[in-house]
């Protein structure tokens, strides 16, 4: 069986990475995608495809679903069909697309926040009204307010779930799915599920799409999803949208195809069909080693800072802390422990105003980043 290595720190500087564009001393774990070195097996399909030496236009061939059929049968038990697919370049693209082309102006899309901030800027490119329901956040709890809910979704045009929930890192119940669904279906409002972190179930819960069988069906059924996050191949520009109904899938196709994001770059195709047909060992690693770094930082936490509360973050790599008793404002935490001590974090007020007094951290990265970035903190509030 192949061991995969996440110790290895690969030098991202230099190379127009988002994330590591920085100072030299800096330690950016804000932006979402890992340090950790490719699926060898992806590399390899990239080399093969480039030794083909013409890079001219592709299609999407059906061995591309098959693969994305595998997996969600095989890790999720949902059974999905070739017919609903539709390709798209990006989750965030097929965002926009949906609101540009089955919404118009002034819909009204609900989303519980603090949300992924980027679902904000398709909103307001669409010129949408954005309804926010916040989590209540409860203790260790986050827990869904229902009654905001059901009063804003009953002029909404869209419901975007984010599941598992990024920046707090919840997934959702069979109940709460179902009455989420039953909520859409009686004020007839589109659901739109982003699940592109659907893979990183580190902590072996039970993670539920939109799509699994114990889950009502809704012919307004929108799911997202794309190996970038957890294969960590964002820059492939590869992903999909699945949508069992079929007049609705042909509206979004034709959506996607006139915002030219409908067909596939010359490598989006061949290291997807590699990652999903042979990546079973190394996400069952990837997840064992992102449950290490969890333990290590609650552990460390624990020790060291038990006023920092991990709020939620039972999934993706991606950590809901609660800074709140040192700092109300995230933005000016953020600036100072950046200036400090070089440790960038994203600042919660970024994905919605309920998220000030937080802030979200990568863990995606070697334990020995994961280290400094801890003596960093302490570094920060033991000086502060
Ligand atoms: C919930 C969620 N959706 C979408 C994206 C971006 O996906 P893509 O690069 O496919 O647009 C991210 C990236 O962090 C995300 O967290």
């Amino acid at each position: 069986m192949a061991r995969y290595n996440f110790d290895t720190s690969i030098n991202r500087r230099e190379t127009n990475s988002a994330r590591w564009d920085v100072k030299e001393n800096e330690l950016p774990l804000n932006i979402a995608d890992t340090d950790f070195m490719v699926m060898p097996e992806i590399e390899k399909a990239i080399k093969n495809r480039a030794a083909q030496s013409c890079y001219g236009y592709t299609y999407v061939p059906e061995k591309y679903y098959e693969a994305y059929i595998r997996w969600w049968r095989v890790r999720h038990n949902t059974k999905l069909e070739k017919e609903w697919f539709v390709f798209s370049k990006s989750v965030v693209a097929s965002i926009d697309s949906i609101f540009k082309h089955v919404g118009k102006p002034k819909d009204k899309v609900v989303m519980f926040t603090p949300v992924y901030n980027v679902f904000f800027n398709c909103i307001t490119n669409n010129q949408l009204v954005l309804q926010e329901c916040d989590f209540i956040f409860e203790n260790d709890d986050i827990k869904i307010d229902w009654d905001k809910l059901e009063k804003s979704i009953k002029d909404a045009k869209f419901f975007l779930l984010c599941n598992p929930h990024n920046p707090v890192g919840r997934k959702f119940s069979v109940d709460e799915l179902n009455k989420i669904i039953n909520l859409c279906k009686e004020n007839n409002v589109y659901i739109i599920s982003d699940e592109i972190h659907a893979d990183l179930d580190y902590n072996k819960e039970r993670y539920l799409s939109i799509l699994s069988p114990s889950i009502v069906r809704y012919e307004k059924t929108i799911l997202l999803i794309s190996p970038s996050k957890v294969f960590n191949v964002a820059g492939l520009h590869s992903s999909v949208a699945v949508i069992p109904e079929i007049k609705l899938k042909e509206e979004i196709q034709n959506g996607f195809y006139s915002d030219d994001i409908g067909e596939p770059n010359y490598f989006a195709i061949d290291p997807i069909v590699t990652a999903f047909n042979e990546g079973d060992e190394y996400v069952n690693q990837l997840n064992a080693y992102l449950n290490e770094n969890m333990a290590f930082l609650k552990e460390f936490l624990l020790k060291n800072l038990p006023n920092i509360k991990i709020i939620g973050s039972n999934y993706t790599y991606l950590v809901w802390l609660d800074i709140s008793c040192y700092e109300s404002d995230s933005n000016l935490f953020v600036k100072h422990l950046k200036e400090r001590t070089g440790l960038v974090l994203a600042p919660g007020i970024i994905y919605g105003k309920s998220g000030d007094g937080f802030v979200r951290l990568n863990i995606a990265t070697p334990r020995k980043n994961l280290e400094d970035a801890c003596i960093r903190l302490m570094k920060y509030i033991t000086e502060k």
